[in-house]
């Protein structure tokens, strides 16, 4: 595959830091409620805030990246090609939304990160604020999941069914 049809080392090495740790936030996320309450619950949670921090980081100097100075390589034409750059538009905005969103939670539950950073509830008396900010979160949560994952499938069948070389713009060494 000759390297002008490969996208750069940094958008590669973003693309992949960025789905790993979606997969682990979505994982942990889910499951912070099965967590004892007290210090266990307290402690996936603050894994959970902190990962999703450094993927804050991670999406910042991406999308700057992808603005500046990454490669962009040339979609097919007409509808496919729409669709195709609709939907890595829509993924990153589901990614920046779902960030944002779960930054707010912090801010209006209030939190405890590691028993070591405080930070108080914006309003502790409203319950159904609290519980209405989660459930968005976790709302944009699944629908990037279900995109990404729909997104990941047809890169496969690019890769299996339609031998394109698609998959290989983004994983240069498979085989
Ligand atoms: C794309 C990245 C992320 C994904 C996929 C994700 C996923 C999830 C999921 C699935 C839940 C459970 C929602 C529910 O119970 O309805 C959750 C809860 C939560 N997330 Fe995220 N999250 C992400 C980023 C973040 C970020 C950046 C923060 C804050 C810095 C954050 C803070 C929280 C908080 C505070 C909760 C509530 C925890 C609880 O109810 O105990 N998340 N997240
Ligand atoms: C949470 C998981 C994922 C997210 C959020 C995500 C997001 C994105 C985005 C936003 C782009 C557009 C890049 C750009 O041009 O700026 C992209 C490209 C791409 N992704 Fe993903 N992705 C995820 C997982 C995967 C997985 C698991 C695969 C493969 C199995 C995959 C394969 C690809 C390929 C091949 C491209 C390049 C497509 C092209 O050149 O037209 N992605 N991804």
């Amino acid at each position: 595959m000759s390297s002008d049809n490969i996208y750069d080392t940094k958008t590669i090495c973003y693309h992949w830091i960025s789905a790993a740790i979606i997969l682990t936030l979505w994982v942990v996320g889910q499951n912070i409620d099965s967590f004892e309450k007290g210090d266990p619950r307290v402690i996936v949670r603050s894994i959970h805030i902190t990962l999703g921090l450094i993927l804050a980081l991670v999406f910042v100097i991406r999308v700057n990246w992808r603005i500046r100075g990454g490669v962009k390589l040339p979609q097919p034409d007409g509808v496919q090609g729409k669709i195709t750059q609709g939907t890595h538009h829509l993924l990153y905005a589901l990614m920046g939304l779902t960030i944002l969103i779960g930054i707010a939670a912090v801010w209006v539950r209030g939190d405890n990160i590691f028993n070591v950073i405080k930070i108080p509830a914006f309003d502790p008396t409203d319950e159904d604020l609290r519980e209405n900010v989660v459930d968005i979160h976790g709302f944009f949560a699944n629908s990037l999941l279900i995109l990404a994952g729909g997104h990941a499938l047809l890169a496969i069948w690019h890769h299996r069914i339609l031998k394109d070389g698609i998959l290989k713009r983004m994983w240069p060494t498979l085989k």
